[in-house]
C-alpha cells in the first residue's frame, strides 16, 4: 500500500467534513522525519485560503479523526510547528503491513490501471557516435520505462533513431570512394569515430568530394538504388554500435524497438498535405511553414515552424509530426513522453500544438516533453574530450569499468578474477548510470569520477555495498532469504524506524512517475540503506534471542530485497559479495 495516499485519504476525508478541503493531497513525510512520523501539512494550505488560523483548523479536524486513529493505524497525532499534525504510526500497524508486504512478491506495490504509454527516448543521430550527452535520455528513459511496466502499464519503448537527412552526404560520398578505391569498406565501418572524422574532414578540404557529398544527399532522397544500399549498410552498422552501447549499459532497447525518421519517408508528403487541408500551412520565403499564435519571437512576430523545406526536403519537424500521427492513430497510445533534451523544448511545444491541431493527437492523448539538463564538467562547462570532441558513450562505460576493478581490487584483493571483473561492470556501470539518476532531471550536473564511484555518499556502490552487507549477515547464519518466517517483532526505536522506511517503497516507486524523477527512488534507496546500517549497528541480528533474532533476520531480508528491487527498476544490477 502506498503510505502517504492512506494517510492522505483519511486527512482528506476529515477536511472534506470541515468543508476545508482545497489542497488535494494534505500528507507528506516530514522533511526530517523521526521514527514512524508523516506529517500533515496541506492543513496549513486549507487554513489559508479560509483565511483561519491553521493550528485552530488543525485541531478541529484532530477532535474529528481522533476517535478512529486506532482502526487507522496511528498511535499519535500531534500538531506541531504553525500547523503541522505529526503523525506516529503504531507498531502493529507496521507490523501486520510489512509482514503483508514482505509476503507479497510485489512488495506490496499494486498494480495501476493499465494506460499504454510510449517512451520516446535515447534516441540518438546515426551520423555520430553515441556520445555522453546521450547517457541522461538513455538512462532516465530506460529507469521509467521499467517503473511503468512494473507498475502494469503497457510501455512502447520508441527509438527515434536519426538516419535520415544531409548530414549522410558525406559519409555515403566517403563509403563510396572508399569502394571505388578499393580499400575495405568493412574494416574502416569497424571504428565508427575514425569514419566520422575522415569523412567531415574530406567535407571541409576536398572541393570535388564536397560536390559529391552534396549529390549524394539528392541521391538519397530520390530513392536511388546504389546509394540506398550504402546507406542501410552504414545504418546497419551504426544501429549495431549503439546496441552494443545499451548492451554494455544495461539498457533495456532492443533493435526491433528502434523506429527511425526514415520509416516515416514514405508518408512525409501526405503528412504535409493534411496540414494543408486543415489550412494550416503558409509559405513563408518558398518554404512550407506553420504558424502557431502561441509561438512567438524576439518582438513579439510569430515564430514559424518549418514543416517543408524550399527545396522540397522534409526537416526534423515533419518526421516528427508524421511520428506523432502514428503514435496518436495508429498505436492509440493514451500517453507519449519524449524524454529528449531541454534545449528541444521549443520544437517539442511546436510539435504537439500543431499535431494536435491537425487532429495527430486526440484530446484524450497526452503528449509531452520530459526534459534535461547538460552534463558539466569540474569547471561548470559541457562535458568535452581534451581535445574539444564529444566524449563517447563506450569511452565512459569501458572507463567506468576499470576504475571499479580498481577500486573492487583494493576493497578486496582476495577474490578471483572472474568474480572481480563481474564485479567491476555491476558497479562500474551501477556508478554512472545512478550518478544520472540520483539527480533532479532537470537541473545541469557536474560529471564527477570520484563522487560517483565513492562507496560513501548516495551513490550507487555505497547501495551496492549495503546490500552484499546483508546478504553476509545470512551467508553466515547459513541461512537462505526465505528461510525465516516468524512475526515481526519491532521493539527498539532504529528497528521501528528501519521498519517505517520498508514500508515507504511502494510510495517511493510511485511517485517517480508522477513526474518521471527517478531520484526520488534514488534518494529513498539511499535512506532505507542508512537506516540500514544505523539499526545494524545498534540491534544485534545473530546474536539476538530467537524471537528477536527472526524479527530482524527478516527485516534484514527485507531491506535486501527492497534494495535490489529498486536497484533493478532503476536498471541498477547487484551482486552477492563484494
Ligand atoms: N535524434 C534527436 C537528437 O539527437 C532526438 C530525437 C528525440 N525524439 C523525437 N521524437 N524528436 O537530437
Amino acid at each position: 500500500m502506498n503510505l502517504k495516499k492512506y494517510l492522505d485519504r483519511e486527512f482528506e476525508n476529515g477536511l472534506r467534513s470541515l468543508g476545508a478541503l482545497d489542497a488535494p493531497a494534505v500528507v507528506k513525510q516530514a522533511s526530517k522525519p523521526a521514527f514512524g512520523h508523516y506529517q500533515a501539512n496541506g492543513v496549513m494550505g486549507a487554513a489559508k485560503k479560509r483565511k483561519s488560523n491553521p493550528r485552530e483548523l488543525a485541531q478541529s479536524l484532530l477532535d474529528l479523526i481522533e476517535g478512529s486513529k486506532e482502526l487507522t493505524g496511528v498511535a499519535e497525532y500531534e500538531i506541531a510547528g504553525p500547523g503541522f499534525i505529526n503523525i506516529t504510526l503504531t507498531p502493529a500497524f507496521i507490523q501486520t503491513e510489512l509482514d503483508r508486504n514482505a509476503q507479497d512478491p510485489r512488495l506490496g506495490i499494486p498494480l495501476e490501471t493499465a494506460r499504454k504509454i510510449l517512451i520516446d527516448y535515447s534516441s540518438p543521430n546515426l551520423a555520430k557516435e553515441m556520445h555522453i550527452g546521450h547517457l541522461r535520455s538513455t538512462a532516465i528513459g530506460d529507469a521509467n520505462v521499467r517503473i511503468l511496466e512494473f507498475l502494469g502499464h503497457e510501455v512502447v519503448r520508441a527509438n527515434h533513431v536519426g538516419d535520415w537527412g544531409a548530414q549522410f552526404g558525406s559519409l555515403l560520398a566517403y563509403m563510396d570512394k572508399l569502394e571505388q578505391t578499393g580499400e575495405a569498406l568493412a574494416t574502416e565501418l569497424k571504428d565508427l569515430e575514425v569514419f566520422y572524422q575522415k569523412a567531415s574532414e574530406l567535407f571541409k578540404t576536398d572541393e570535388k568530394f564536397a560536390a559529391r557529398a552534396r549529390q549524394f544527399v539528392v541521391r538519397l532522397q530520390s530513392g536511388d538504388a546504389k546509394c540506398l544500399d550504402l546507406w542501410e549498410r552504414f545504418i546497419k552498422e551504426s544501429i549495431r554500435h549503439c546496441q552494443a552501447i545499451y548492451d554494455l549499459l544495461d539498457i533495456s532497447l532492443t533493435a526491433d524497438d528502434v523506429r527511425a525518421e526514415s520509416a516515416y519517408n514514405d508518408v512525409l508528403a501526405s503528412t504535409i498535405e493534411k496540414l494543408e487541408a486543415k489550412g494550416l500551412v503558409e509559405i513563408s520565403d518558398g518554404a512550407k511553414c506553420v504558424f502557431m499564435d502561441e509561438f512567438t519571437g524576439k518582438d513579439d512576430k510569430p515564430l514559424p515552424a518549418i514543416v517543408q523545406k524550399s527545396d522540397g526536403g522534409y526537416p526534423y519537424m515533419a518526421t516528427d509530426l508524421a511520428a506523432a500521427e502514428y503514435r496518436g492513430h495508429t498505436l492509440r497510445v493514451d500517453e507519449a513522453l519524449y524524454f529528449v533534451d531541454g534545449r528541444q523544448s521549443l520544437h517539442l511545444s511546436q510539435l504537439y500544438a500543431i499535431a494536435s491541431a491537425a487532429g495527430f493527437i486526440q484530446e484524450n492523448q497526452v503528449f509531452s516533453h520530459i526534459p534535461f539538463g547538460t552534463i558539466l564538467n569540474k569547471e561548470g562547462k559541457p562535458f568535452k574530450t581534451r581535445d574539444g570532441g564529444a566524449v563517447k558513450l563506450a569511452d565512459v562505460g569501458d572507463e567506468a569499468i576499470e576504475r571499479a576493478l580498481k577500486l573492487v581490487s583494493d576493497k578486496n584483493p582476495d577474490l578471483t578474477e572472474e568474480d572481480r571483473n563481474h564485479i567491476a561492470r555491476v558497479v562500474g556501470i551501477g556508478a554512472i548510470k545512478y550518478a544520472e539518476l540520483s539527480k533532479n532531471r532537470t537541473t545541469d550536473y557536474i560529471f564527477n569520477w570520484d563522487t560517483m564511484l565513492s562507496f560513501e555518499g548516495n551513490t550507487a556502490p555505497y547501495l551496492q555495498y549495503a546490500y552484499t552487507r546483508i546478504m553476509s549477515i545470512f551467508r553466515r547464519a547459513g541461512l537462505n532469504s526465505g528461510d525465516i518466517n516468524g512475526p515481526f517483532n519491532l521493539r527498539e526505536p532504529d528497528e521501528i524506524a528501519l521498519a517505517t522506511r520498508l514500508l515507504q517503497y511502494p510510495e517511493a516507486v510511485e511517485s517517480v512517475v508522477e513526474d518521471y524523477q527517478a531520484n526520488i527512488l534514488c534518494n529513498y534507496l539511499f535512506d532505507l540503506s542508512q537506516h540500514f546500517m544505523t539499526f545494524y549497528e545498534s540491534c544485534p541480528v545473530l546474536k539476538a534471542d530467537d524471537e528477536m533474532r527472526d524479527s530482524r533476520l527478516r527485516l534484514c531480508d527485507l531491506s535486501a530485497k527492497t534494495l535490489k528491487h529498486g536497484l533493478g527498476l532503476l536498471g541498477i544490477q547487484t551482486v552477492e559479495h563484494m
